[in-house]
């Protein structure tokens, strides 16, 4: 579905000049959204490309198609020290995404009103652009990124994002059919919102868009039923045509933002014990291959959210899994940012003298399920809350809590502490929480 030919640039500038985008309180902090911090903190997608931890001093960013600034500051507030600049076609836009930025003390943030295609007018070369909820309303999503390609410094990354054309699909029926009703084209936009909530009223529960789309907060919350029923131009992709849409302008992939999402063997009961001709088939398929059948199978994401950059510039690294006990033995080991907060090192210390479980999933969620440390094995986090550590030293520091096995209290051996604290650092960067830097 795709209504993009009629919907021009100055459309669009005036939709988000009616109705700034998010409206989100100027007062409002993301500071204890800690899941949002983690995907906008640079040093999320550059560990994934490159296993290596960035420092985030210096570093410019884009945030490109800012709306009112709320993800500026999420930016800021996730990146500290990095210079944070702002793009938007509308100007009232641009005016409040600036104060948000004032009002929570980022004074160096600079924001223009500039569309993406005129990028190549600033002055500046990014390290990272941020690309949120914009590609599926701009008239020509090729050519805006690749003005955001050519602004990007080389090993620079770019998230951005395009609407499911599957999961959306309820979406784009509704609003082609307000369109032909002439309800996408009434002004002003109040009355708009108001005929398209007289429509769907209308329409008995039952029927099909209706049970799909229609959310008891589109009754009282006007900018839902703009952006998703009346959104000029929305246009949807699918995981073929979004791999084809980097190909054409010679973007590299590197992740999905939210990949753990996207992971196919989780679709499936016993992803260890698949009938031998699908394991077969699945163990030969491409990054792009598995997103491709995850998408059939399940497509409930609203967003293709990814990261790109441009290609051959990713670090060859050996995945932690295949380490071997050389690279171990000289490992950095980091804790995520994100969770190296007052709040944590709080409750890791109660965790500790209480003897409780630490939940470190309840600071940062990133997996579906909660995600707790018995205290006696959260003790040896304790120093990455200060700083990152070698490998050995955890090691050391491991030994000397536990130095005999709880059960036999047999002295525990060097080695066999090597592996436990191994064993705990592999998962917890398998799942995020720790990155590990090999030192080889
Ligand atoms: C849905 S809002 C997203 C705002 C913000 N990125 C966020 O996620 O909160 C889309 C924004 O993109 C801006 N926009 C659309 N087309 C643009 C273009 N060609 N150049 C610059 N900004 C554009 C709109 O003005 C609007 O503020």
């Amino acid at each position: 579905m795709d209504n993009m030919a009629d919907t021009s640039i100055n459309q669009v500038r005036q939709l988000f000049d009616n109705a700034p985008y998010p409206q989100i309180p100027l007062e409002a902090s993301p500071k204890n959204d800690s899941a949002l911090l983690y995907i906008h903190n640079i040093i999320t997608p550059e560990y994934l490309r490159n296993q290596r931890v960035i420092n985030t001093e210096g570093k410019v960013i884009l945030d490109a198609g800012c709306g009112t600034g709320y993800k500026s500051l999420i930016l800021a507030e996730a990146n500290p020290g990095a210079k944070i600049v702002g793009v938007d076609i509308s100007e009232k836009s641009i005016e409040l995404a600036k104060e948000r930025l004032r009002y929570h003390g980022f004074e160096t943030a600079e924001f223009y009103c500039l569309s993406i295609e005129d990028l190549p007018t600033l002055d500046w070369k990014f390290d990272y652009i941020n690309n949120d909820e914009v590609l599926y309303v701009v008239p020509d999503p090729i050519a805006a990124l690749q003005a955001m390609k050519s602004v990007l410094k080389p090993e620079g990354i770019i998230r951005t994002n395009y609407h499911s054309s599957k999961q959306r699909y309820p979406y784009f029926q509704i609003q082609e059919f307000l369109k032909k009703m002439g309800v996408m084209d009434t002004e002003p936009q109040e009355l708009a919102v108001e005929l398209a909530r007289a429509t769907m009223r209308a329409l008995q529960e039952q029927v099909f868009v209706k049970e799909t789309t229609w959310k008891p907060t589109f009754e009282t919350d006007d900018q839902r039923v703009l952006m998703n029923c009346l959104i000029r131009g929305d246009r949807g992709y699918n995981i073929s045509e979004m791999f084809s849409a980097l190909r054409n302008v010679d973007l590299e992939f590197i992740s999905m933002v939210n990949w753990r999402q996207w992971e196919l063997s989780n679709l499936f009961k016993e992803p260890d014990n698949l009938p031998v001709f699908l394991a077969m088939s699945l163990s030969e398929t491409s990054t792009e291959e598995r997103l491709y059948l995850f998408e059939l199978l399940h497509p409930v994401h609203r967003l293709l959210d990814l990261w790109c950059g441009y290609p051959a510039q990713a670090k060859p690294f050996v995945p932690v899994a295949e380490w071997t006990h050389s690279d171990w033995q000289v490992a950095k080991v980091h804790l995520h940012p994100q969770v190296r907060t007052p709040a944590v090192k709080e409750n890791l210390v109660t965790s500790i003298t209480q003897m409780k479980p630490f939940e470190i999933s309840q600071h940062l969620c990133l997996t579906d399920s909660a995600v707790s440390l018995d205290s006696s094995v959260a003790v040896c986090l304790l120093p990455l809350l200060e700083k990152p550590q070698p490998m050995m030293s955890l090691v050391k520091r491991w030994q000397q809590i536990r130095p005999v096995n709880p059960v036999t209290l047999e002295p525990v051996s060097e080695s066999e502490t090597f592996q436990m604290v191994q064993h705990l650092l592999t998962w917890l960067e398998s799942i995020g929480y720790v990155l590990l830097e090999s030192q080889l």
